[in-house]
């Protein structure tokens, strides 16, 4: 987003209800659509210049780039922030698995545009959350959405918002009482291994403190078996650590079932 977008999105934002976005980005949708419109402007071409074949193939990758189109155009709408929608509901999932008392400081890694920081703060009155996103160019959010959010909810004072990657927070070893974070650790790149992301998330929480991370846990070639990860975290010398399938919770539309959506995504959560 730039910060022209950005700005309109405060605007937006204070006026009226936070401005959360949408994990589908409209570039999804936008980027398939135009390569569709390429392809029949090229495939109307070789029909007048007579080619044999290739207007029918051109018209037939039209169509898989339009129907690509489609489906993120209608996962945009299902995702569609707000009140009851799938994504404050997904987001709710974490919340539910985090036993925390709400005193001290608690962290969210790759906060977005703060729905689940906002939430922590909402739900944990004494606490004091802070957020970090890395906030790159292939996501509609920015910090300036963030703080707009939390002031638009009387939070300011206990919600801040920073600038970090997730590969290597800013952070001293055991400087939260509590982490969680939503979506975040399979985006991160320059990590292959994605376990040592969950790592990362684990050095900054304090011993006894409670975590809660939603994540494509399932999705093998980033995190390996599900049962290894398990192990590896409780060697990591973590003291309870379960795991909660959430992709199939009864309120998933199947269209975002697809591996490549959220039909991976499960919760990790315990006390370090
Ligand atoms: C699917 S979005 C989820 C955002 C937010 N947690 C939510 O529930 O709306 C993934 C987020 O991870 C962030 N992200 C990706 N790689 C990151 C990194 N290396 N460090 C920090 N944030 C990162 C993106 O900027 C994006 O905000």
């Amino acid at each position: 987003m730039n910060r022209g977008s950005a700005g309109a999105a405060v605007e937006h934002a204070t006026a009226s209800r936070p401005e959360y976005g949408n994990w589908v980005s409209t570039r999804f949708v936008l980027a398939p659509a135009a390569i569709a419109v390429v392809l029949v402007v090229l495939a109307v071409a070789a029909q007048v210049l007579r080619i044999p074949w290739l207007p029918v193939a051109l018209l037939g990758l039209a169509v898989v780039a339009g129907l690509v189109a489609a489906y993120f155009a209608y996962a945009r709408r299902l995702l569609a922030a707000g009140d009851g929608a799938v994504q404050a509901r997904v987001q709710g999932l974490v919340l539910e698995r985090l036993t925390w008392d709400g005193r001290g400081r608690a962290l969210d890694i790759g906060c977005g545009n703060g729905p689940l920081s906002i939430a922590l703060a909402e739900r944990f009155p004494q606490a004091r959350v802070t957020g970090i996103d890395f906030w790159g160019e292939s996501w509609e959010y920015s910090r300036d959405v963030c703080e707009s959010n939390a002031a638009g909810q009387g939070l300011s004072g206990r919600v801040t918002f920073e600038q970090a990657s997730a590969a290597a927070l800013p952070f001293a070893d055991s400087s939260y009482a509590a982490v969680v974070s939503n979506l975040c650790f399979h985006e991160v790149r320059g990590v292959r291994d994605k376990r040592e992301v969950v790592r990362e998330a684990l050095r900054v929480l304090e011993p006894g403190g409670a975590f809660a991370f939603q994540d494509l846990f399932r999705l093998k070639s980033a995190f390996g078996e599900t049962d290894d990860l398990l192990a590896a975290i409780r060697g990591w010398g973590v003291a309870s650590v379960q795991y909660a399938d959430t992709a199939k919770s009864e309120f998933m539309p199947g269209a975002l079932r697809l591996p490549f959506m959220v039909g991976t995504m499960g919760i990790l959560y315990g006390r370090k």
